[in-house]
């Protein structure tokens, strides 16, 4: 990273402990800005050059129609000669593969690989150390909740969230449903109360207390002593726990046995 990256750190003359440190920086802002430039380093392939998205289209065809789309089809290379590199940011260059008719083992495939995303995403990493997170690798990858070729890289589009619960659901089938009393809160997505990569929280949720649920069950307070939730004092109830481990509402998901979500 080194090379590549300090070339375009021009303006910088700091030590060179702090000089890694902007470019650590440099490389999350950049990926984060509007313009989509993003400075990094893409797979790395001996002997191979970049051949542009053009070039994938003859042996590729519907992945390469379908990109146009994609948040990842907007980067591009940087300097002067910078071709649109799109599918080689995450593949590698191919002249080598192109060349030899699509052979297998000749251009970087990341499957199961989180590496390729963490060059531009290295926060994300960060997400998936944290104490109660997705094990990602073997038992589920990126690709398992994203889309690197299609429209948005979050399936479902993120805001779409019934198709996001979807991606959930493919795995977590318990949590969806159908219930006989259900918890209006999923319609809005499993990551209103859940944190889809890693969280310091127990079950990886946004928060571990009340205020989970009074994002949406706050209610004006009238009287001191009394605390009012869905139209009921809850004044004796919040000391016990939280509002699904304190016995009250344990069927958060939603129940089949009462409107209340208890078991
Ligand atoms: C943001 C990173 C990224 C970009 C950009 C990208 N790909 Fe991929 N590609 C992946 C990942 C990740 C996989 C592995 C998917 C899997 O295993 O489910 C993959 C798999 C593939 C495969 C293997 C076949 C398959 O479906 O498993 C082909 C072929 C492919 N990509 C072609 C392309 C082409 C052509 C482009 C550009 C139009 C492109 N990719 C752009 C990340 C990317
Ligand atoms: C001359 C045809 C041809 C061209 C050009 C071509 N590919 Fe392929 N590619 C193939 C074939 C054939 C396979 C094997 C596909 C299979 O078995 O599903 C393949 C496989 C792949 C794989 C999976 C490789 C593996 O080892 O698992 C990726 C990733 C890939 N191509 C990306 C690209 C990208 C990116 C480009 C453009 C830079 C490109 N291909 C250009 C024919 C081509
Ligand atoms: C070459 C750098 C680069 C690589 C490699 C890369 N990304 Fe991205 N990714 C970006 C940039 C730049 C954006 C746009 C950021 C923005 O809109 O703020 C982005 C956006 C995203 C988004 C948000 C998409 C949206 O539509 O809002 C997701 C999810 C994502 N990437 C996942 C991945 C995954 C998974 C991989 C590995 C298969 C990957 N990325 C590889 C640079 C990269
Ligand atoms: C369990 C499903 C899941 C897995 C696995 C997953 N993501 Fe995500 N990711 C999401 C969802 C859902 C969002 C949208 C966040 C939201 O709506 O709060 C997201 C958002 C993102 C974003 C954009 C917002 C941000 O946090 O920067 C990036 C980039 C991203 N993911 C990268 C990755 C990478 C890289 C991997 C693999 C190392 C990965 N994700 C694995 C579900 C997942
Ligand atoms: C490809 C399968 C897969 C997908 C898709 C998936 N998960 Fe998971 N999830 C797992 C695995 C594996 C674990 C860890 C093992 C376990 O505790 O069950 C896990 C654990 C969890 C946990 C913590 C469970 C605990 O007991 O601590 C929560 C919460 C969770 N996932 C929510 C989600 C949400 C929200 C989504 C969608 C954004 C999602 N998952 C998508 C496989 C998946
Ligand atoms: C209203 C907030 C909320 C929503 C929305 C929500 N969850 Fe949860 N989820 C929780 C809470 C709270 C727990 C912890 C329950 C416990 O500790 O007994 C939990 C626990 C889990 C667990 C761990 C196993 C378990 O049941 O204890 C999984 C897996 C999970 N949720 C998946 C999902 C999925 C998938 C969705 C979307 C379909 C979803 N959650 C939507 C609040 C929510
Ligand atoms: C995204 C918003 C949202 C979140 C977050 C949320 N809820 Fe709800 N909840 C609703 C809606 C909407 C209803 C149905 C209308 C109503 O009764 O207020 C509902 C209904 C309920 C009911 C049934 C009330 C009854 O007896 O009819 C209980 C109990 C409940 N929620 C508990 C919780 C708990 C516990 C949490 C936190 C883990 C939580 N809710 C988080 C939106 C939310």
């Amino acid at each position: 990273m080194n090379d590549h990256t300090s070339s375009r750190s021009g303006g910088f003359r700091k030590s060179k402990a702090a000089l890694f440190g902007s470019i650590a920086v440099m490389t999350i802002l950049a990926a984060c800005s509007v313009n989509y430039q993003a400075y990094f380093r893409p797979p790395q392939i001996p002997g191979a050059s970049f051949m542009g998205v053009q070039s994938c289209e003859e042996c590729h065809e519907e992945i390469v129609s379908g990109f146009d789309s994609a948040t990842h089809a907007k980067l591009l290379a940087d300097g002067n000669h910078a071709v649109n590199m799109g599918c080689e940011a995450c593949h590698g260059p191919g002249s080598i593969h192109n060349d030899s008719g699509g052979e297998i083992g000749t251009i970087h495939n990341p499957q199961a690989d989180p590496d390729t995303c963490y060059q531009c995403h290295l926060d994300v990493k960060g997400s998936f150390a944290l104490a109660h997170a997705h094990p990602i690798g073997d038992q589920i990858t990126c690709n398992d909740c994203h889309d690197p070729h299609y429209g948005s890289a979050i399936k479902g589009g993120g805001v779409a969230s019934m198709r996001e619960g979807e991606t959930c659901v493919q795995c977590h089938q318990a949590q969806a449903g159908p219930f006989v009393f259900e918890h209006e809160a999923t319609r809005d997505g499993c990551t209103t109360c859940h944190t889809p990569h890693g969280s310091p929280s127990e079950k990886m949720l946004k928060t571990s207390n009340q205020m989970l649920c009074l994002q949406c069950h706050f209610q004006q307070q009238t009287a001191p002593d009394v605390i009012l939730i869905g139209g009921r004092n809850h004044a004796s109830f919040v000391s016990r726990g939280t509002c699904w481990t304190a016995g009250c509402h344990e069927s958060v998901h939603g129940s089949h046995v009462n409107s209340s979500l208890r078991y």
